[in-house]
């Protein structure tokens, strides 16, 4: 049997150190820990007297039932006061703010521009065409002379552009000049398409800009002819835009083509510019002159090419009005082709 004194003593002591405890409580970790101390089911100070119950003598019992009755009910108090202090400076914290919206993965897209220049690649790809890439800082002979350009030829004023370096170096005005690197590199025949960057002294308007991207195509091979060349146009066209899509090749110029033609489409369903005639891109049978200064005989080669500017195809499809659009990088637009 427990006196009835040892009992009461205990219970003092437990209620001092719980008061104690939870008064230094200053997290929630700690509060958890003070809880489980005292209050616990098992193994806490409140267990502990519940079991001593079972050895008072049975006249005391009601004394002692009353007292740890009364215990319990302080410690759950200070548990409840503990719990809102510690909770409230918490919240009120810098540390962490529960009410936060969570943070969303950010996931990236292709540009549309660079989706255009996939979606053909693909197309040719079927065809047996690979991709070259040329730099965008070029010597003049590559940009000019070896296309044929003959000098101070006024088709250059079309291509007048920004000079580094005293005249040895300038921005490449369009990507014809990966076709010389091609030839160069490679022996016929040739499958290439060349995406890039090109820069030409235009205003920044909608429907220019001084930097924009273009697609060269180039093919050579022996016997190659205009059969060739609207054969392989024709059936890009008509993948990449529907297979009805009228097309028609006019009359053109280029210094390293000959013939040189302008291939135009026209489709239903381009927004305003529908069932209209659009020309869509410049193209040829590869001049003799072009083969010959690449150090091929053009008795035993000939060869078709093709050059479309990217961001002028990205807008027919998408019906976007302003190639500016392409450049300023507003996710809200981007995000439209995502
Ligand atoms: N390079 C020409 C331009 O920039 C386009 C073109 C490429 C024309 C290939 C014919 C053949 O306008």
């Amino acid at each position: 049997m427990l006196p009835i004194s040892d009992f009461l003593a205990r219970a003092d002591a437990v209620e001092h150190e719980a008061a104690a405890v939870f008064a230094a409580a200053a997290s929630a970790d700690a509060v958890l820990d003070a809880r489980n101390r005292f209050l616990g089911r098992t193994h806490s100070a409140r267990a502990a007297l519940k079991d001593l119950l079972g050895e008072i003598a049975p006249a005391d019992k009601p004394v002692a039932g009353r007292r740890y009755n009364e215990l319990q009910q302080k410690l759950e108090a200070l548990l409840a006061e503990t719990t809102e202090r510690v909770g409230s400076s918490t919240a009120s914290g810098p540390s962490f703010d529960p009410s936060l919206p969570p943070r969303t993965a950010w996931h990236g897209a292709v540009h549309p521009v660079s989706q255009v220049i996939d979606e053909i690649a693909e197309i040719f790809r079927e065809l047996g065409f690979t991709i070259a890439l040329g730099p965008e800082v070029e010597a003049p002979w590559y940009n000019f002379t070896a296309l044929n350009f003959p000098a101070d030829h006024p088709a250059m004023d079309l291509h007048d552009t920004l000079y580094l370096d005293a005249d040895e170096v300038l921005l490449r005005t369009h990507t014809s000049p990966v076709q010389v690197r091609t030839l160069q590199q490679y022996a016929p025949p040739v499958r290439v398409l060349a995406p890039g960057n090109v820069f030409r002294r235009d205003f920044f308007d909608a429907t220019h800009a001084p930097a924009f991207m273009q697609l060269e195509g180039l093919v050579v091979d022996e016997g190659i002819s205009f059969a060739d060349l609207k054969a392989t146009l024709t059936h890009f066209v008509r993948r990449f835009y529907g297979p009805t899509v009228p097309v028609r090749f006019g009359p053109s110029f280029f210094p390293f083509t000959e013939p040189s033609f302008e291939m135009d489409l026209r489709s239903p369903n381009l927004g305003r510019l529908s069932n209209r005639w659009l020309e869509i891109m410049g193209c040829g049978l590869v001049d003799p002159k072009v083969l010959e200064l690449c150090g091929l005989d053009p008795k035993e080669w000939s060869g078709l090419a093709f050059g479309l500017g990217l961001e002028r195809i990205a807008m027919l499809v998408h019906g976007i009005d302003d190639i500016r659009h392409f450049y300023n990088n507003d996710t809200r637009f981007l995000r439209q082709f995502a």
